[in-house]
């Protein structure tokens, strides 16, 4: 592709010197997981987050079961609700620990988890409510926030695609106990592998969740000693590394994603056949995703221009065999299952230049024409 829909190695190249200093270090003196990287990644990604504190861990799936079993939500009578447009992994992070996921559909503009919806729908099982700002554009987190309390459910907020994010000039952390990361290499801040976190709006709950991480093992690790239900998802120190190096460019990649974004926004407000999506203030933009009429048409015409495209997602996770406990069938979640077959993730990454989001969008344009 002349346009990939992603290119990380920009943004590796921006990273790298800063990176290989502290590898040198850490070849130097091995200590290769929960060491002193990782304990600094976590002191640093909550301060740049605004959260009490973080605990690291193997990837984003991991971070959302971790969250669960902290809260004792694991088992089948427990119901987790959540939205149905989603990356598989929220779900997976839901039905890891053993509970039971469950759906609720979409708000038909913003595409994110309609609160009404869900509050129509959960019934008196609910034990939790994961939130996902997907692309980047953040929930409606105060009605999602007054949906959980007065159901006595957890609120976790899926930010695997929301690094930076915040709602109504707060941090992500003011609205409910957890707020969960991955740092998959596409992310907004990525590693060269997998990692994860969990920011907390206070720090009562980090020593159990940093046992849980680690076999359910402490305080003394020497002792090998499982005492909680834990699971093994730590952040490796060279990915910790990693992250450190960075992390202080994430405000800067996130406002250079505004910006394309806008072009986009500008580029394609009068094209027929598309239709922008809104972005709520303290959005970060991880994706720019457009609905297409005649997806599959577009994308083949761009990629025969050698733009490459992407779809975030093609099925609504209700329609999945792995969730298929959930009861649902198709035609439950009809906004849902509509998104699904118009998104489409137009290339994004925070050095495209701005040539290359002119002749996406022209060409996108001609193809309606
Ligand atoms: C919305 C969302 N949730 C959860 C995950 C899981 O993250 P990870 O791949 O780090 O397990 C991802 C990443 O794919 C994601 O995009």
């Amino acid at each position: 592709m002349r346009i990939p829909v992603i290119d990380l190695s920009t943004g590796i190249a921006e990273v790298r010197a800063a990176w290989e200093g502290r590898l040198e270090r850490i070849l130097a003196d091995p200590h290769l997981i929960l060491g002193p990287e990782g304990a600094a990644f976590e002191g640093e990604f909550a301060r740049a987050t605004g959260a009490a504190q973080v605990v690291a861990c193997g990837n984003g799936t991991a971070a959302i079961e971790l969250c669960l079993r902290e809260s004792g939500v694991t088992r089948g009578s427990d119901e987790v609700w959540t939205t149905p447009l989603t990356a598989p992994f929220t779900g997976i992070g839901i039905i890891s620990p053993g509970a039971s996921i469950r759906f609720a559909d979409i708000d038909p503009v913003t595409l994110l988890l309609d609160p009404d919806d869900a509050g129509n729908r959960a019934t008196r099982r609910i034990k939790a409510l994961v939130a996902v700002h997907l692309y980047g554009h953040v929930c409606e987190m105060g009605r999602l926030r007054t949906l959980a309390r007065s159901r006595g459910a957890v609120l976790i907020q899926d930010a695997a695609q929301a690094h930076g994010a915040s709602f109504q000039a707060r941090p992500l952390t003011a609205f409910g106990r957890f707020v969960t990361y991955s740092f998959y290499p596409t992310k907004n801040l990525g590693c060269l592998g997998d990692g994860g976190a969990i920011a907390l709006g206070s720090g009562t709950v980090a020593a159990r969740l940093s046992s849980l991480r680690d076999g359910g093992r402490g305080p003394r690790t020497a002792d090998m000693i499982s005492r909680l239900k834990g699971i093994n998802s730590r952040l490796d120190e060279v990915q910790a590394a990693y992250l450190r190096a960075a992390l202080p460019r994430l405000g800067e990649w996130n406002a250079r994603r505004g910006a394309i974004a806008e072009g986009y926004d500008q580029r394609l407000a009068g094209c027929p056949g598309v239709t922008l999506l809104p972005r709520p203030p303290g959005s970060v933009n991880h994706l720019y995703v457009v609905r297409a009429k005649r997806r599959e048409r577009l994308r083949e015409f761009l990629a025969a221009r050698g733009i490459g495209t992407g779809v975030h997602y093609p099925v609504p996770l209700h329609l999945h065999p792995a969730f298929r406990l959930c009861g649902l069938k198709r035609g439950d979640l009809p906004h849902a299952e509509r998104a699904a077959r118009e998104v489409l993730s137009l290339p994004m990454w925070p050095q495209m230049a701005p040539a290359l989001v002119d002749e996406v969008a022209e060409a996108i344009c001609r193809f309606y024409c």
